[in-house]
């Protein structure tokens, strides 16, 4: 089997189900517990907030443990909103953000809230320029992913942060899921206030994620209950995918410093060797996210060509079509100003640091193969 759909989710690491597997057998006693049982797991959390922010290099205070991306961002940015709207009512965000941004924003709008969705160029990046001349003395908060989902196109977020970070009344959350492991970001003293981890993305389990908040940031909490977490998710901690998040980031963490080179390379010798496949059209350019490449074959149906891999074990995936109003095409695509038939057609292919070289060769002679016979099908 070859698996280069990573980016929607991944094989969790051993060392995580081991972890998650221990601890949900000899920890299991509710944090909150003040018997011994409960003091013993509650000593875990506190390690695991403290292991999680020295990776991320912040404070312990900083984390909260999420169910993942989609709660993370979700948190953050109607947090922010419900908390700061006495301030304004202003956010912007990208029209190529994860449909976890873009529906929330939607939901804010319903609210009364005031939405600027900022375009992306050709290349999906969008323009610092042009988020500056957006900003507004109701401008709350801005929201920008790091990599893109689809794409892997880099956003400027360093750029993006300095001009944030003297605004006293302006929040920055960046939806850092497709990033973390993969592409470097820094978060103290960025200018970062928010900052959204999911843990199935990264070989850690699904259900597992945590959301960055820079001390001193309040965020109207959307669970109220038991104030465990500073009171900002309150409900009985997921001890054993907390732990197992940490493990995930860790390991990866390490993969990602011993490796430096290794998802490069791959996404290198796959775009060297399907260069001369007719009409391909990468939608990628180069040197974005190391594990994300995306490309179209106009004229082939993307479905029938995953079907097609997925015969001979090999697992893909076509665009994410949540946030597009026609069904069939890619919104990310489209807001690059792709065609309508570029954007029709476009196929992801996302590594792991555990894909190989020859997964990529034979990946690259099975898609000849497979676009051979299909238009031998199609006449
Ligand atoms: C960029 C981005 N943000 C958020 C999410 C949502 O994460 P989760 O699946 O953990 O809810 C995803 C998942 O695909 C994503 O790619």
């Amino acid at each position: 089997m070859i698996y280069f759909d990573n980016s929607a989710t991944t094989r969790p690491y051993a060392n995580v189900l081991q972890s998650f597997q221990e601890v949900s057998q000899r920890y299991y006693g509710n944090p909150s517990s003040i018997h011994r049982f409960g003091f013993e797991a509650e000593k875990l959390l506190r390690k695991a907030h403290e292991q999680a922010a020295s990776i991320l290099n912040v404070e312990a205070s900083e984390v909260v443990f999420t169910s993942g991306g989609t709660e993370g961002n979700n948190m953050a940015i109607k947090g922010i909103a419900l908390a700061h709207q006495n301030k304004g009512k202003h956010i912007i965000t990208t029209t190529i953000e994860h449909p976890s941004v873009l529906e929330a924003c939607k939901s804010l709008e319903e609210i009364g809230f005031d939405v600027t969705y900022l375009p992306v160029d050709k290349t999906g990046i969008v323009n610092v320029d042009e988020l500056e001349a957006a900003l507004r003395d109701d401008t709350i908060l801005v929201s920008v992913m790091h990599v893109n989902n689809e794409v892997g196109s880099i956003q400027p977020i360093e750029k993006i942060a300095k001009l944030i970070k003297h605004r006293k009344k302006t929040f920055f959350h960046v939806d850092h899921v497709q990033g973390f492991g993969k592409v470097p970001l820094t978060l103290i003293d960025s200018g970062i206030d928010l900052c959204t981890i999911s843990g199935h993305k990264i070989h850690g389990l699904k259900g597992t994620g945590l959301l960055y908040i820079r001390n001193s940031v309040h965020l109207f909490s959307l669970f109220d209950g038991g104030a465990q977490q500073n009171n900002y998710r309150s409900g009985t901690e997921n001890v054993a995918g907390i732990v197992s998040l940490v493990k995930a980031m860790r390991i990866i963490n390490e993969k990602q410093k011993n490796n430096k080179n290794y998802l490069n390379e791959l996404n290198k010798l796959m775009r060297k060797s399907l260069n001369d496949l007719p009409h391909i059209h990468f939608n990628t350019i180069e040197n974005q996210a190391p594990h994300i490449l995306n490309f179209s074959i106009p004229g082939y149906k993307p479905e029938v060509i995953i079907h097609a891999l997925g015969e001979r074990d090999i697992f893909i995936s076509t665009k994410s079509a949540c946030s597009s109003k026609k069904p069939d095409e890619s919104a990310v695509l489209r807001a690059m100003d792709m065609s309508t038939e570029i954007a029709k057609s476009g196929l992801r292919v996302s590594f792991s640091y555990e894909n190989t070289h020859e997964e990529v060769e034979l990946f690259c002679r099975s898609l000849r193969k497979v676009t051979k016979q299909l238009s031998l099908v199609m006449g």
